[in-house]
């Protein structure tokens, strides 16, 4: 059955939006199916992840996520309806905790879905935005230097980085977990060890931003695949300037360099994640050029699907 609906499901996919990437078969899990009035049948797959305590993601995810993996072809909002009407009865056998979360990525332009999402409980909590685009808006701040960090910058990056989590704590899905500075300094000296590029910005000779990101590949069996087509991306991981310096061009300064280097030749594009309650990521980042390919709908915690 899942053949048919994983062509069907591509199918629809190109036709709402040529970025998205052609659908893969979903991992292994909890089999949900569904009959539909017109007696097609559509199917999800559910895997339930607990993160382990102290690891990166725990900084943006709950620790336990019950993510449904839905193939409904092209039956668009009455599928995901059906599927979605079978999951709460799931969740309630299993009882999980409060550090919990039913999650759904979707095509953000799969506008017949959104509705279902919504009656079921689903908040659009995060966006992966993407950019194809590779000229550059010429917007630098002369007072501002920007430059490769070294290892001497880890404090200011480890400050920046938590300014960041605890924004987004607020107007999103970040956690400021105990142990949250330690997890970001290692996760920032594993990156600069291993030469990823994160840039500092600086005024007066002081750090008033940075950002994060690297060249990822989307290949077959990578998990890029199951994002963007396949290719060479550029993935911003993380952009924060300093709380007193914000809305004076530091951002677009920093993602002028950065993406110089992520949109440099043979990359198809750049990709990142932004929350859509922050009040300033996603105008940013619009005007940074980027614009929504998925949207990562979730119910926190999981017992609050409806
Ligand atoms: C988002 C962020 C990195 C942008 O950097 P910034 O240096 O403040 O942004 P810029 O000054 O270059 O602003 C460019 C645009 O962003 C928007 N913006 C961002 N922050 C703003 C602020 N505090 N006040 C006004 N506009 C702001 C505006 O649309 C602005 O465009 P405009 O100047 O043409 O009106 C920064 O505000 C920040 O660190 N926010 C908290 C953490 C965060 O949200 N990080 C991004 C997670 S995806």
């Amino acid at each position: 059955m899942t053949g048919p609906l994983l062509r069907a499901q591509s199918a629809h996919f190109a036709e709402i939006d040529a970025l998205l990437p052609a659908a893969i078969e979903p991992p292994a899990g909890e089999v949900l199916t569904a009959a539909l009035p017109d007696g097609d049948r559509v199917a999800g797959m559910l895997t339930r992840t607990t993160l382990a305590p102290g690891s990166p993601q725990t900084l943006w995810s709950t620790a336990e996520v019950w993510e449904l993996h839905p193939l409904v072809g092209a039956h668009g909002g009455v599928g995901m309806r059906a599927l979605l009407d079978l999951w709460p009865a799931v969740i309630a056998r299993a009882a999980p905790g409060r550090d919990s979360a039913c999650v759904v990525n979707w095509p953000s332009r799969d506008i017949d879905a959104t509705a279902a999402f919504l009656s079921h409980g689903f908040v659009p909590l995060a966006v992966l935005a993407v950019r194809t685009d590779a000229s550059s808006p010429v917007a630098t701040r002369a007072d501002v230097r920007v430059r490769r960090a070294v290892g001497a910058d880890l404090d200011s990056l480890v400050g920046l980085a938590m300014a960041e989590v605890e924004y987004s704590s607020r107007v999103g899905g970040a956690i400021v977990r105990a142990g949250a500075a330690t997890i970001k300094r290692d996760t920032l000296r594993r990156h600069l060890a291993q030469g990823d590029p994160v840039w500092i910005a600086e005024r007066e000779g002081v750090a008033v931003g940075h950002v994060e990101g690297w060249h990822t590949t989307s290949a077959a069996g990578t998990w890029a695949e199951t994002r963007v087509r396949h290719g060479r991306w550029g993935y911003v991981n993380c952009l924060s300037v300093t709380p007193s310096a914000r809305g004076t061009g530091i951002g677009r300064t920093l993602m002028d360099v950065a993406h110089r280097t992520l949109l440099d030749r043979g990359a198809a594009g750049a990709f990142l994640y932004y929350n859509p309650p922050n009040p300033v990521s996603p105008v940013f980042w619009a005007r940074q050029g980027y614009r929504p390919l998925w949207t990562v709908w979730e119910v926190r915690p999981a017992r609050a699907l409806r």
